[in-house]
């Protein structure tokens, strides 16, 4: 099979890189393809006649994009479109990452592929863009929703949580984690393995929640890092949300429920691998 991944250099790039490595494989970032160029994401696309498109490709500075709107869209959203286009005209399927944040995190259980979103911030609004823009130009298509994503550093070294709370922890600093906002802790190697059996069963195209199952607060994952790694003397405080204010609002419970697919191992079992 043909693979083109997008986005290459950023930490799910690199895990989908590796693992199709068994295939014909391209793996692109901004050097090779700017996926905002219209022109040039048709041209490459269809000279290279990939069948499978994984965009890993995405502005994902959460808060940033409360200033940065139009960057955001262009990158999240309309760009999706591009590469949909380009699919369509090669009969290429794409796999396209989206958020829980598309999600108003109202709901204590958290939701399931079905339920309606509610962005509430400028970054969720962009992500729902790109979904709309890929199932309104493409048939083929698989949307993975996940959340709280940990793995490779990517190429510009922007850290992950796991990797930021055992840092300020061995630099003695206090840490606050919020002890009231979920998630699912979620390991890139098992998102990407799960995405590639979804394609590799011909699953029905639509919208997937791929996530490790469990939930947990930021307070919650942090205390599980330190416990795994034997770091006793970290200073971690649990805080309330309203006490961490951030530009961007972000779902209390972003917590994303897998009805459709194979379910993921619990998130403990993964970080306690991405950690040994
Ligand atoms: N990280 C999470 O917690 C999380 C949660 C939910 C969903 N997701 C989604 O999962 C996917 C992968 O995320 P990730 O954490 O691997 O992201 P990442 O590490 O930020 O990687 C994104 C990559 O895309 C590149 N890129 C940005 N704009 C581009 C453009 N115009 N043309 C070509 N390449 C461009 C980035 O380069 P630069 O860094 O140089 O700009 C970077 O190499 C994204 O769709 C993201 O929205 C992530």
């Amino acid at each position: 099979m043909k693979v083109l991944i997008l986005g290459a250099k950023g930490s799910l790039g690199q895990t989908f890189t590796d693992l199709y490595q068994d295939q014909d494989v391209t793996a692109w970032d901004h050097d090779e393809l700017d996926i905002t160029q219209a022109a040039a994401v048709i041209e490459k696309i269809t000279a290279l006649k990939p069948d499978l498109i994984i965009n890993c490709a995405a502005y994902n500075s959460v808060d940033k994009a409360e200033e940065e709107r139009s960057k955001a869209k262009l990158i999240n959203g309309t760009a999706v479109g591009f590469i949909a286009k380009a699919a369509s005209k090669i009969g290429a399927t794409v796999v396209q990452f989206s958020t829980a944040y598309v999600y108003s995190g109202d709901s204590v259980s958290g939701y399931e592929e079905s339920d309606p979103p509610s962005p509430r911030s400028e970054y969720a609004e962009s992500k729902l863009l790109g979904e709309n823009e890929l199932s309104k130009n493409l048939k083929q298509y698989y949307i993975v929703r996940t959340t709280w994503l940990y793995g490779k550093i990517s190429f510009t070294g922007k850290q992950n949580f796991v990797q930021m709370m055992i840092q300020m922890a061995e630099s003695h600093q206090d840490i606050d984690g919020i002890e009231d906002e979920f998630g699912n802790p979620t390991y890139a190697v098992d998102l990407a393995k799960a995405t590639r059996e979804l394609v590799e069963q011909k699953a029905d195209f639509g919208i997937y929640h791929l996530v490790n199952e469990g939930t947990a607060s930021w307070y919650d994952w942090a205390k599980e890092i330190f416990n795994v790694k034997h770091i006793l003397k970290a200073k971690l405080n649990p805080i309330s949300r309203d006490r961490f204010i951030r530009p961007a609002a972000r779902p209390k419970y972003g917590i994303l429920k897998n009805t459709k697919f194979i379910k993921l191992r619990p998130w403990q079992e993964a970080l306690k691998e991405y950690l040994a």
